[in-house]
This record gives structure tokens, sequence and C-alpha cells, in this order.
């Protein structure tokens, strides 16, 4: 199949469409594909119907066979029971279409997983592209093509939407034209045989109608391919998600903690990050930042300007910058100066700038003027509280005015709250470029939403990628070993040494055999000391009693070497127990988790956090997927409460967070290196006060 976004223009900018099973009852779902191709507006002579038993349908010549169509044609939507779908498929083969779009139902979604294959393998022998099966079929509003059984054509617009959910991108054509927005296209995807969310979002990248992707997504099927598309495509167009089902996966014995606190959502939300998409909680806050997004300049920078005319408004917008993390700018001297012009004595030029209910056109248009022309305002909100001394229609206006003056420089988001009375302004201004709200909280997610796209886009821009020295050879020899004897779960020995030969520094231990060769070992290594039990079928050795701290003398080991042997053997009698490792007690660091789980469809995603034995009841952790840039090491690490402890809580001097970075890069390698490592982790990491570096006490790693 010829799988390159060039591909899909056929499908999604077609010339002739073809309807395979173009019913003659008007209730029927085929007929109705026709009705809306018709009614959308695409030229009749470029439909073709296509149903044995009809000579016309809708005034359309209708033909027996695709065959017997007698020009080219792009695209084929094919409306005709699961069981007929092989058949026709073949015939658009032999006809030479080159994609086909199948509504029909009856596929993998019922279990019907062979008919499925059957038709991926037609088309692919006929290189066809194929979207579906079980799909509404695909809006594309730029050559006016509705091949699907959506209600009408979404309005004309740029923003392309792809959704997994046929009935809600149904449902969101009425939405989208009551709210005044407009579309490039609408595609549903449906059981994906052929065409998934990353060929899509490949060509929306490339496609000069589209400004804006936005995506429902409930799953993907191919996550590398996914990650990669994606970041890709956020460099050059913004993409916006929802994406349903944060349930964490439950059927799946999970053996480590990095494993227990992986869920799938997780991987999920680090993929957004690194590939600069931004998630997106709900519908409408989908679409309204799509628009300004789809509009809006570039912000000159992150510090933000907030002009209102009434201090409530301006308040709500502060608080929602802090919830966005928006920095609002300290307003300079001189600048307020200049807009102090334009309001009474009791306005203020604090950021908010409060213009008072006094202000009218003139004044939120010369004091816009001032801030478009300081470079050191990134962005303004302009907010209008509807009063009697104006009209929305002035203000409006002089945001327009303000804007065509100075130039569109830098992103305007305004908010006018009122009644009725503000409705047309705000699309007036929409239509003139300028993203328009009915709350100050819309007009801020929606700047959000912009400084976001533009600071991801240039993080993505300038990742580095590390380039480490490792010992692979020592490692692939212990893992070779264990899996020759058949061990899933690495001993703590090995372990240890696997993460030591790529340069994470681990508490150094010795195994002993008898209680003997335990004390000799003590003597040799000094006190304080750990003694711990070595078993591969022994993962929580707290849990066994299967650790002892704090052994602080020849009679202590021996008592020690005792107890464990004796818990273990209580507690876990099938487990083989090699001997008791003897390590000198770490001295005490701030402890921190890292940990990687590998998920089935990211592949391997790192976790950092707070470590300890309270790992699982804490949940400080933040994820990444592979690879990881140098910025994404600093990112895991600086999103979690572990972080403020690493920086210096409450007096305690900062710890050397270098090393943290350098182990979280270095635990990567580790996970690139072997595709064999299902879990690994490293609890607790020891770091230490700045420049003394950090140890790994405890390393447990899995094999697939
Ligand atoms: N070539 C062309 N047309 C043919 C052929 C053929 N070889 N054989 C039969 N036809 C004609 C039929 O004669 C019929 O036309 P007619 O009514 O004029 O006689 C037409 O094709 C349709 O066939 P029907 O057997 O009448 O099938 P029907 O229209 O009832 O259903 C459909 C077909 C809609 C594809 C159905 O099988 C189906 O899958 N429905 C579910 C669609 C769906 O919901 N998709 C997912 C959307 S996502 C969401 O959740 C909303």
């Amino acid at each position: 199949m010829n799988s390159g976004a060039n591909s899909l223009y056929p499908l999604l900018r077609p010339d002739t469409v073809a309807v395979i099973g173009a019913a003659r009852e008007p209730h029927k779902i085929g007929h109705q594909v026709v009705r809306n191709l018709i009614e959308g507006g695409f030229p009749k002579e470029r439909i073709f119907p296509i149903n044995p038993y009809a000579e016309h349908i809708l005034g359309l010549k209708c033909y027996p066979s695709i065959l017997d169509v007698p020009t080219k044609v792009d695209l084929s939507v094919i409306v005709v029971p699961a069981r007929i779908v092989p058949k026709v498929l073949e015939e658009c083969g032999k006809k030479g279409v080159k994609a086909v779009a199948i509504i029909s139902s009856g596929f993998k979604e019922v279990g019907n997983v062979e008919l499925e294959e059957k038709i991926v393998r037609i088309a692919k022998k006929y290189n066809m592209r194929l979207l579906g099966p079980n799909i509404v079929g695909v809006c594309d509003t730029i050559k006016s093509v509705n091949a699907s059984f959506c209600q009408s054509l979404p309005l004309r617009g740029n923003i392309a939407f792809i959704t997994q959910s046929g009935a809600l991108g149904i449902a969101l054509v009425g939405w989208t034209k009551m709210h005044n927005i407009g579309l490039s296209d609408l595609v549903s995807l449906g059981n994906m045989a052929d065409v998934d969310q990353s060929d899509l979002i490949e060509f929306f990248g490339d496609d000069p109608e589209t400004k804006v992707i936005t995506l429902y997504i409930e799953g993907v099927k191919d996550g590398r391919k996914f990650f990669e598309t994606c970041k890709r495509v956020t460099v050059k167009k913004p993409i916006l998600a929802i994406k349903a089902g944060k349930a964490e996966r439950t059927v799946r014995a999970i053996k480590s903690h990095t494993g227990s606190l992986a869920g799938s959502d997780s991987a999920y939300n680090a993929v957004f990050k690194q590939s600069g998409v931004i998630r997106v909680p709900t519908f409408p806050d989908l679409f309204d930042w799509a628009v300004a997004l789809s509009i809006s300049p570039k912000p000159l920078n992150n510090n933000i300007v907030i002009l209102t005319n009434g201090g409530g408004a301006g308040v709500m917008a502060t608080d929602a910058a802090e919830e966005y993390g928006i920095s609002l700018l300290e307003m300079p001297k001189d600048l307020a100066d200049r807009i102090r012009k334009y309001m009474p004595p009791f306005g203020s030029v604090l950021n908010p700038i409060d213009l008072t209910g006094m202000a009218g056109r003139e004044w939120y248009r010369e004091s816009l003027k001032e801030l478009l022309r300081d470079s050191r305002v990134g962005g303004v909100i302009v907010l209008y509280c509807h009063t009697a001394i104006t009209t929305p229609r002035e203000i409006a206006d002089a945001i327009i005015e303000a804007v065509r003056t100075v130039g569109y420089c830098k992103p305007v988001v305004v908010s006018l709250i009122g009644g009725e009375e503000v409705i047309d302004e705000c699309e007036r201004l929409i239509s003139n470029k300028i993203p328009c709200y009915d709350s100050p909280e819309k007009a801020m997610a929606a700047m959000g939403a912009i400084i976001k796209y533009y600071s991801d886009r240039e993080k993505i821009l300038s990742r580095k990628y590390p380039r480490l020295n490792v010992d692979y050879e020592k490692a692939k020899g212990i893992i070779e070993k264990a899996l020759k004897r058949g061990h899933k779960i690495l001993s703590p020995r090995e372990a240890a040494e696997i993460v030591e030969a790529y340069g994470i520094p681990v508490v150094s231990k010795k195994l002993a055999k008898s209680k003997e060769e335990a004390i000799r070992f003590a003597e040799e290594i000094g006190y304080p000391l750990v003694m711990e039990v070595d078993s591969p079928h022994i993962l929580h050795k707290t849990d066994v009693g299967g650790i002892i701290v704090g052994v602080n003398s020849r009679e202590e080991v021996g008592k020690a070497y005792d107890d464990i042997i004796r818990n273990v053997s209580e507690k876990a009698p099938e487990a083989h127990i090699n001997g008791i490792i003897v390590r000198k007690m770490a001295e005490k660091g701030r402890e921190v988790i890292l940990g990687m789980h590998r998920d089935p469809i990211f592949g391997p995603v790192i976790m950092f956090g707070s470590g300890g034995i309270l790992v699982e009841l804490l949940k400080d952790v933040s994820f990444r997927v592979v690879p990881l840039s140098v910025e994404d090491a600093h990112e895991i690490i600086e999103e979690t409460k572990a972080y403020k402890m690493l920086k210096g809580y409450r007096g305690e001097k900062e710890a050397d967070i270098d090393c943290v970075i350098d182990a979280v890069l270095r635990l990567l390698k580790v996970v690139e290196d072997f595709s064999e490592i299902e879990d690994v982790d490293i609890n607790p990491f020891f770091v230490y006060d700045k420049g003394k570096g950090g140890i790994a006490v405890d390393v447990k790693i899995i094999l697939s």
C-alpha cells in the first residue's frame, strides 16, 4: 500500500466520487450519501452512484458496477452490507480507484477479524488507501465533498478534525455550525484497518488549507509512528487532542513500582508533552483554542498584559493566568506613564490595567496601541464588561483599529462580557482574526494555548540528545546468562551490575553463601551494614522480612543471617535463596525513584519521582517516553514535588540534581540498548548535596 501523505489526496481532496450501494430509498445511508454530495455542492457530473438495481438516483445516472463508470474515480464510498464489501472492493481495484471510504459496519468491531483482514489484503493488492471500515464518512469543505451521512457539510474553515468516534463527529457538525466554527475537513476513523491518525496528521501537516489539526482519540495502534509523526508536524502547525479513557489498565499482573504507576494514560501524557501536542480537556476548549491558534500571530515573548474596564474581570483573568502558568508583565514605568494618559486618575496602570468603567473607544484604542508597540509586551488580553456609557461595537472597532494601525504583531485575545448585545461584535472580531470569548477565563485559556504551542515548538526544535560511555558487553553478558537460566527477575546483584556498567553508581554488594562467609565479608566491608536476601523469586524484600538494616557487629551479622533465612523460608517457602547479600549501609540521602516500564503501545516509558517505600502512596511521579532529550530529563524531574525537595526545602541545601539527570539519561540508555528489559526500579536512589553525587541503593530488573 502506498502509505505516503500524498496517497491520501484522492481520499481527502477528490475530483470524482462514486457511491457504491447508492440505495433508492431515502432513509438508507447509501441514498443519504448521494444526497449529501449533491447538497454539499459537489459537481453533479462528478458523482457516480453505483447500484445494479437502479437506473437513476436523485436525478443522477446509476451504474451497475464501478467498472461501468466511463471516467477515472478518485474516491469510492462503500455503503453495501459487509459481506458484499470484498467483491465491490475488488472491482474498485480493477477500476484503478485510488482510495475507498468504507462506511459499512460488521468487521473487526464485532469480532469479524477475518473479513477485515481480507479487505486490507485487497486494498493492498491494488495500492488503494482504505479509510474505515465502520465510519460516518469524510467531509472536505475545500472541495465541497460531503462523502458521509453527517446531516450537512461543516462550515468552511481551516481546522481539520479527526475523530475516532463517528457519532461524535456527526454531533459536532451541528455544534461547530452553531458556534460559527469552520473546518477544512472532518474525518471519521472507524476501525483504522489502514488509514490511521498518524497518516491523517501527516497529510494535514502539509495541507495548505489546514492551519490547526484537532483530534478526538480513544487509542492509537502504532504508538511509535504516532509519536514520531506528531513531533514532525507540531513544528509546522498546532495539534490539539482530546484523549478519552483515562482509566488505567487493570488486567496486567504488575510486579514493579514503575509498572504499577505507569498506566497507559501516563504514556499518552508523556507522548503529548514530548511531541508538542496540546492535550485539551473538553470539546468547547478544543475548538476555542483551535480558533485562537488558527488566527493569532506568535507571541513576542511570554509576558502578557491584561487591559480591562472592570476590576472583577481583571481579577478573574489574573487567576486564570496563574492556573495556565501564564506570566503577567511587571509594568515598566515608562509604559505605565504612557498609558496613564488614557484613564481617569483613579484608574490603575498595574497589570491588569484598569481603564475603569468610564473607558470608551478612544481609551481602549490608544492604550492597546501602546501595548502593541512595546516589545516587552508578549501579547494582550482585552476585557470589556458591557456598560451603558459605550457600545460593544465601539470597543470592537477600537480593538480592530489599534491592530490595523500598529500591525498584528502579537496575539490579542478578547473577552466581551455581556448578554446578547456582545455576540455579534464577538463574531466580528473573530472574522477580523481576533479571537473573542464570552468570559475572561476562556480568553486566558486560549492565550495559554497560544503561548504553550510556540514555546513547546521552540523546545522541540532545540532538543539535544545525550552521548554516553557505557559498558554494553558486560550488561549484555549478564542478561544473556539470566535468559539462559530462564530467569525473568534478575537477582539484586545482577541488576546492580547492569546499571553500574552503564555508569549509575550503586552501593557495592557481596553475596555470602554461609553465615561464616557473611561475617568475613562484614569484617572486610566495615559497619554499619545492610543484609538482604538474594533470590530471583523475591522482588519486594521488605514484605517477606528479607532485609535487615543497621547491622553493627559480628554477632549481629550472624543473627541477621539466621533471621532472614527463617523469615523468607516461612513467608516465601517456594523462593530459591542464592545467599545473603552483605552491603555497606549507604549514608542516607534524599530518596528518589527512577524506573522504566515497557508500555505495549509506546514502548519504554521512563519514570522519575519521590522514592522510598511510600512511592505508590505518594504517586509523586512523572513520565517520558523514549527517546528522551537532555531537556526531557530536566523536565521529568522538574515536574515532581521531589524536585522541590532536591532544590532544598525549608533551609536544606540544594541536592546534586545533575547527578539525577545523568542517572535518568543512563537508565534511558540501558533500556534503549536492551529490548529484553521489561521493567526497572531503582528505589531508593539516594541523592546527596550538590557536588556530592548520589547512589542507587536497590535495583530491580525484570526481563520480558
Ligand atoms: N453494488 C452496489 N450496490 C449494491 C450492490 C453492489 N454489488 N449490491 C447491492 N447493492 C445495493 C442494494 O441493492 C441497496 O440498494 P437498494 O436499496 O436500492 O436496493 C444498497 O446497495 C444498499 O444495500 P442494502 O442491502 O439495502 O443495505 P442497507 O442500506 O440496509 O445497509 C449499510 C448497508 C448501511 C452499509 C449497513 O450494512 C451498515 O453497515 N450500517 C451501519 C453503518 C454505520 O453505522 N457505520 C458506522 C458509523 S460510525 C457511528 O457509530 C455512527
